[in-house]
């Protein structure tokens, strides 16, 4: 190996993501090429002639960079995937380097107790006590995944473990779940057709009401709930259900109760709008990603457990080669009997970082910036006759709706595309669509660190203007 070419790559690299942060306001957000392009660019056989770090950067300089989604640009209000916070870019590249694998303490001593440093901050910021444990996960796709296979474990009293899950078993979701939950209700094997999908009210909360009503005619036909599912922080909108209703029900059926925090998890951090998430610490299990609204750089999600033992009853398997003599002890955290991955990144050290170099009042700063985006936003539409707002936005998501009485759904549906399609192809924002209520909606969710109220502004006249001229066309 030769370090001096390392060193000096390594320098170059630094200047070059420094610069690229720097200036990514002057550069296209999205570069709308075709995919046959970029399948035609990576066209290559596994190279075996050796080059310098120098042209393999130059190579990516010129690949890679011009078609990358820039979601550190301030335009960029899409799928929730933040502007990863600087700090946590540079804890990235440590990782690597040291490769810490997590599944076995030996392979990893401080690492691995990093990480339950950063798993205990969590906990205290959801509101667990001293029993509470989890684990870090490559996003909340997984976390969720885990959170129900928990749910399953203990409602079956542990007998699905070994057995399988037999017939008869229900969970009970809003109707605006994430679609992790309904891959982990089959991948646990509840399967999709036994997770209950409840409708939410006006303000996109599950109807306490319906669930009851649910509940009461599985159990009429035999069924049995396994699991209450409660989100605190809808994907479209940030809403939050009824958490406290949701556990008692859960606690009158003597079953699991999951939060889905993924997102909304973010909020706990807020300075200006403390309390968003009420009874979050009632729930069994949560879902929280730092890779979302904490800024930190893929991949970061976390499941964490009231209870830590779960986890082991869950995850205890321990076969002969991973046996860890000095164990005997027990002074060792082996992630590997408390957790569903075996070998595990070392995903806590963006996260430490971040907070040790920011601070937790900053990024609650971030946040709180990022909400008060989404409710500009809400403001501007609100007094647009054209223009419907889902909700008054709790978090930094916003629905909007284009109205047109005089087209047909569909008709309306191609116009929110049409919009959409010519905004990314721009490249000065770049946001999603989708579905609730039967509706199109834009949805706009701003987390990230250099968006401003300016860019608020744009985006809402350039959201007038195209709208208008795209129903000039019907
Ligand atoms: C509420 C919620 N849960 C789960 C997920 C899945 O998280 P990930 O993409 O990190 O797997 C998302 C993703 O946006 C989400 O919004």
């Amino acid at each position: 190996m030769n370090y001096d070419e390392f060193k000096s790559a390594g320098h170059r690299l630094v200047d070059f993501i420094g610069d690229y942060l720097q200036n990514i306001s002057d550069k296209p957000l999205f570069n709308p090429v075709e995919p046959s392009f970029l399948y035609d660019l990576f066209d290559e056989q596994i190279p075996d002639k050796p080059k310098s770090l120098a042209s393999v950067q130059k190579m990516l300089e010129e690949k890679l960079l011009p078609y990358c989604t820039h979601v550190n640009h301030p335009g960029y209000m899409g799928l929730i995937t933040p502007s990863p916070n600087p700090a946590g870019i540079l804890a990235e590249f440590l990782v690597a380097a040291l490769n810490q694998n997590l599944g076995a303490y030996s392979i990893g001593p401080s690492a691995t107790t990093m990480e339950l440093r950063v798993i205990r901050w969590l906990n205290d910021l959801i509101g667990y006590d001293e029993r509470a444990g989890g684990n870090l996960t490559s996003g909340g796709m997984t976390a969720n995944f885990i959170g129900l296979k928990l749910a399953r474990d203990y409602t079956t009293n542990d007998a699905a473990q070994y057995d399988g899950m037999k017939q008869g078993w229900v969970a009970y979701v809003s109707e605006e779940r994430h679609v992790s939950l309904d891959k982990a209700a089959d991948a646990v094997g509840i399967g999709r057709n036994n997770l209950r999908t409840i409708p939410t009210n006006d303000k996109y909360q599950v109807r306490i009401d319906l669930l009851k009503e649910a509940i009461k005619k599985d159990k009429s036909q035999g069924l049995q709930p396994v699991c209450i599912i409660g989100l605190a922080g809808t994907t479209n909108l940030g809403a939050v259900d009824d958490l406290q209703s949701l556990h008692e029900i859960a606690q009158l059926e003597n079953c699991w109760f999951h939060a889905d925090a993924a997102y909304g998890g973010g909020v706990l951090l807020s300075k200006k709008y403390p309390g968003l998430l009420p009874g979050l610490d009632l729930a069994d299990s949560v879902t929280i990603d730092p890779h979302k609204w904490f800024y930190a750089p893929l991949d970061a999600g976390a499941i964490l457990v009231k209870d830590h033992k779960r986890l082991n009853i869950s995850f205890g398997m321990q076969p002969a080669y991973l046996t860890d003599q000095s164990q005997q002890k027990n002074e060792r955290y082996q992630f590997y009997v408390n957790g569903f991955e075996q070998s595990k990144r070392f995903r806590s050290l963006k996260v430490w970082v971040s907070f040790h170099h920011y601070g937790k009042t900053k990024i609650g700063e971030w946040v709180d910036n990022n909400v008060a985006h989404a409710k500009h936003l809400h403001q501007l539409a609100m007094s647009d006759q054209h223009f419907e707002s889902a909700t008054e936005p709790m978090m930094s998501a916003v629905c909007l709706h284009y109205k047109t009485p005089q087209l047909s759904n569909e008709e309306n549906k191609q116009l929110h595309f049409a919009v959409t399609e010519r905004i990314e192809s721009e490249g000065n924002f770049w946001f999603a669509t989708t579905m609730m209520k039967g509706k199109t909606w834009f949805r706009i969710n701003p987390v990230n660190i250099y968006t401003e109220m300016k860019h608020i502004d744009e985006l809402f006249k350039t959201l007038r203007d195209y709208c208008k001229e795209e129903e000039k066309k019907y």
